[in-house]
């Protein structure tokens, strides 16, 4: 197994007016769940093409699993599953049908097929449908469909491309917690395009940002975080009359710094959580009246925002460098 699943380099691809992939450079080591992040037109899909050699590209080079997606297609499609914004299902088959018919497009095993059909139908509650033309489904289920037919190979590289989109809350939480168990279990490498930000937050071990086919940050969502905000914002409850002499011992503590309050709750900046005991402890020793203390780690959607909210050029230069 290589320790790289995905190794790009300068990709770059142009449609007829627009630079969809502008000089993308990175490395996706295999066994993770990577998340691709950016608006809408960002050149998510597009990478996610040039990866599988649906689109050959301009410029750069694309390796997967030590394979060239172009030249190595076939070979290449055998080992990863892919699940495309739109899902190109046939309508007029059943759901069965339209796996069975992968599962031969796909080479699985004969003996294999019925159980490995029957098992995903199941997974994704499709089974008491499943002889229903699929032209009659949901969009949810469609999609479900779709994620099913991606996993039926058991490819050890998967490139799900928006895969919540369109579910419910409990179909997405059900699909989330099926790619963690996938990457951990299976030990298979996630390339998950995605929107939804707490999503990306809660799955990835690694993510990168596009923007304008171009990478703004890349790596682990609290490292970003850390990277842009230096140490742990903490919300401090006190009585508002142990106010006083709580906020003057904050504010004597080394390593302790914008010290606010807005009562009944004092903001305060530290290194990290170790810092929280003892700067307890100092607040209850100067008399303060302590109800709650909570760190509020910054989360990869304040990261998002603070990348693409409004900022002059300089600060957005200077956001960009510490996040690459
Ligand atoms: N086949 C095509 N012909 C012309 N332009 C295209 C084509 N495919 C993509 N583009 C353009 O390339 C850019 C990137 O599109 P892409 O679909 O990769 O974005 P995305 O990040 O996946 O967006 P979304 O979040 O909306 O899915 C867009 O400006 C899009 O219009
Ligand atoms: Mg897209």
């Amino acid at each position: 197994m290589t320790e790289t699943a995905i190794r790009i380099e300068n990709l770059t691809r142009d449609f007829e007016t627009v630079r969809a992939v502008d000089g993308l450079s990175l490395e996706v080591p295999a066994g993770i769940i990577f998340g691709f992040l950016g608006h809408n037109g960002a050149g998510k899909t597009t990478t996610v093409r040039l990866l599988n050699g649906v689109l050959a590209p301009d410029d750069g080079t694309a390796r997967v699993l030590d394979l060239d997606p172009v030249r190595d297609g076939p070979a290449l499609r055998r080992r990863t599953g892919v699940l495309t914004e739109t899902h190109s299902l046939d309508e007029r088959l059943t759901a069965r049908e339209n796996l069975l018919i992968y599962a031969d497009l796909y080479g699985v095993p004969r003996a294999e097929v019925p159980r490995r059909v029957e098992e995903l139908l199941a997974t994704f509650e499709l089974a008491d449908r499943a002889d229903e033309p699929v032209g009659g489904y949901s969009t949810g289920m469609k999609q479900r469909l779709a994620l099913a037919r991606a996993l039926l190979h058991e490819p050890e590289l998967l490139f799900l491309d928006e895969p919540t989109a369109g579910l419910d809350p409990v179909a997405a939480r059900r699909v989330r917690e099926l790619i963690a168990r996938l990457s951990r279990e299976g030990g298979r490498t996630v390339f998950l395009c995605t929107h939804n930000l707490a999503e990306a937050q809660q799955l990835c071990d690694r993510v990168a940002v596009l923007e304008h086919g171009r990478l703004v940050a890349l790596g682990a969502p609290a490292e970003l975080a850390r990277r842009l905000w230096r140490g742990l914002r903490l919300e401090i409850e006190l009585t508002p009359a142990s106010a006083p002499a709580a906020l003057e011992a904050l504010r004597a503590m080394p390593g302790v710094g914008e010290v606010e309050w807005d009562a009944p709750v004092a903001t305060a900046r530290v290194s990290d959580r170790e810092a929280i005991p003892d700067l307890l402890a100092a607040l209850v020793a100067a008399g303060g009246r302590v109800y709650r203390v909570s760190p509020r780690e910054p989360t990869l959607e304040d990261v998002y925002f603070a990348l693409h909210g409004d900022m002059n050029a300089k600060s957005d230069e200077r956001k960009k460098e510490v996040l690459l």
